[in-house]
């Protein structure tokens, strides 16, 4: 196991060859799959759901960690549970009875994550942190992938590393959007430990290795 989990987001696969790029993605040292569900109510755009999740569990044994960007998500933890995924994130904007919320996901035995958007304060994760096993900072706004990086990121990063610390749990703090070989380092250094890599990762002709330099070796 490595220091730092690296999650491709399978938004920026070539859905043509499915089975050609979970060849890559299962040889190389990626821990987990970032999978984006929206639904074009909460996010600008509308991505995949159900069926595509179902045959990513069968090509692969990676540990699936689905991003919610969905209206109602409650409504559906336990088919994303009867799917596949092993870990469930959902945004802390537009939702009520969140801690209940995140109670229900780590009840059906999947991981509970929490998201903010890059103009949501990171202090609004306080009460949550007791339910919490995974924080995800954005470094972009939600809905596409391919975006630039905010750099405004670092400095919330490190405010999470902290509040994580305060709260004496162990909290995986999880960067999503722009993340690339320009910031993974500075990333880590302040504090993240589970990198989302969408188009920077799928576009190289090198995967295996972009994730090693990635990781930081
Ligand atoms: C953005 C998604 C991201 C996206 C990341 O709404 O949540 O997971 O796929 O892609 P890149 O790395 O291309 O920004
Ligand atoms: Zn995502």
């Amino acid at each position: 196991m490595n220091k730092v989990i690296i999650a491709p987001s399978l938004l920026a696969a070539d859905f043509r060859n499915l089975e050609r790029e979970f060849e890559k993605i299962n040889s190389s040292e990626a821990e987990w799959i970032h999978f984006d569900v929206m639904d074009g109510l909460n996010v600008p755009n509308i991505s995949f759901g159900f069926p595509l999740l179902e045959a990513t569990r069968k090509l692969t044994d990676k540990y699936i960690d689905v991003h919610l960007m969905i209206e109602n998500p409650s409504k559906y933890f336990e088919e994303f549970k009867k799917y596949g995924a092993d870990g469930l994130t959902i945004h802390y904007e537009n939702q009520t009875n969140i801690k209940e919320q995140l109670q229900a996901i780590k009840a059906l035995g999947m991981k509970a994550g929490l998201v903010i958007n890059p103009n949501t304060d990171v202090s609004v994760l306080e009460p949550y942190l007791s339910e919490l096993d995974l924080i995800l900072i954005m470094s972009v706004f939600p809905g596409f992938g391919g975006q630039k990086f905010i750099d405004a990121t670092y400095d919330r990063v490190k405010q999470s590393r902290r509040l994580i610390e305060d709260s004496g749990r162990y909290i995986i703090l999880q960067v999503d959007g722009g993340v690339s070989l320009d910031n993974s380092q500075e990333l880590i250094g302040a504090g993240a430990d589970a990198l989302v890599c969408g188009s920077a990762l799928f576009k190289e002709n090198d995967f295996k290795g972009y994730v090693v330099k990635l990781l930081g070796k």
